[in-house]
């Protein structure tokens, strides 16, 4: 339990403390995980393409963090500047307070300030589609890897959004380079079969 939490736009002074809460957050069931996602975020950042960076912070401390960072959509008329967030991470000692839903609210309002017509990201239906975001597919965008859940391709539409903007997404190098498009086996066979069951296709 953490109190006081502040949001705020991250600073370089909070590169350290961002890159803990990363690792934490994702390493606290995997540590593997924490590792793949805390050596990715300083990639990212390092290759020029992060857009956004809010942080939660309670004395002085940082709990909480959301990236955003820039992707494309392939669309038929023209490659089209778009935004997608991750990672997203709340410290395991500050969980369960309210601070993911703010950090995902502040990251939707970023990409909508950046006049950018989409925010997609790769994650829990149940998680994200509780806090305004839909299947990508429903609205013709489909995720770079077919290793990616259709249910867990997901998108809030800003107002710049247009029917032809449909098409295939294209994230940049850094996220190849850390294999960090979609899952694999056996995590992804894993996922595919829960979300079938929860998530089914719409019909
Ligand atoms: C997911 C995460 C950011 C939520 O942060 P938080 O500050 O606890 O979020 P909130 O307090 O606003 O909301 C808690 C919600 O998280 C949900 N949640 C926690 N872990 C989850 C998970 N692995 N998958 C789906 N939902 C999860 C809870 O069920 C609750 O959802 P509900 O309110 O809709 O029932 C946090 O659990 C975390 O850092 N997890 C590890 C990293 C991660 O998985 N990030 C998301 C990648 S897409």
């Amino acid at each position: 339990m953490v109190e006081a939490i502040e949001l705020r736009a991250a600073t370089e002074d909070d590169h350290e403390g961002i890159d803990r809460v990363i690792r934490d957050a994702f390493g606290a069931e995997d540590p593997a995980g924490g590792e793949k996602v805390g050596a990715l975020w300083p990639d990212v950042r390092a290759s020029g393409h992060v857009l956004a960076e809010v942080v939660a912070v309670a004395e002085d401390r940082v709990v909480g963090h959301v990236g955003v960072s820039r992707c494309w959509i392939d669309a038929r008329r023209t490659l089209v500047d778009a935004a997608m967030l991750s990672p997203l991470s709340t410290a395991p000692d500050a969980q369960g307070q309210g601070i993911g839903t703010a950090l995902v609210t502040a990251a939707v309002r970023a990409s909508e300030e950046l006049g950018g017509p989409a925010l997609l990201l790769e994650g829990s239906p149940a998680f994200y589609g509780r806090r305004g975001f839909s299947r990508g597919s429903t609205h013709g965008l489909e995720a770079p890897s077919r290793r990616t859940p259709d249910a867990a391709f997901q998108v809030v539409l800003h107002a710049g959004f247009e029917e032809w903007m449909a098409g295939r997404v294209v994230y940049p190098e850094v996220w190849w380079r850390h294999d960090s498009a979609g899952l694999r086996d056996p995590d992804l066979a894993f996922l595919e079969e829960l979300l079938a069951r929860e998530f089914p296709p719409p019909s």
